[in-house]
């Protein structure tokens, strides 16, 4: 599944992510800047935060619950902001694209 992650400074990396792979995960596991994880997933650290394209909103969803509480605690926080470890990689997702702050830099 290609997931296309937009790092901080706009330099855009085509990933491909094996499906029930998280979108972090598939972050990390190819050094894509700007996603940290320091929490390893559990949802308690903000350092996997990212904006989903406009496009994809529908689909993947807002943050609810946990998620968007932490999300309180991210670098500049918008309406299409996700944890990018709360997001599980399907086929449905292929071309998925998440921009990185640039404050995560
Ligand atoms: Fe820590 Fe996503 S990796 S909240």
């Amino acid at each position: 599944v290609k997931i296309i992650y937009v790092e901080p400074g706009g330099n855009e990396r085509a990933v491909d992510v094996a499906e029930g792979y998280s979108v972090m995960e598939g972050a990390v596991s190819n050094g894509v800047k700007g996603i940290v994880a320091e929490c390893g997933g559990a949802c308690s650290c903000a350092t996997c935060h990212a904006y989903l394209d406009e496009a994809w909103l529908d689909l993947v969803g807002p943050a609810e619950g946990d998620e968007a509480d932490m999300l309180e605690f991210a670098h500049e926080p918008r309406a299409n902001s996700r944890l990018t470890c709360q997001i599980e990689v399907t086929e449905a997702l292929d071309g998925l694209r998440v921009t990185i702050p640039d404050a995560q830099a």
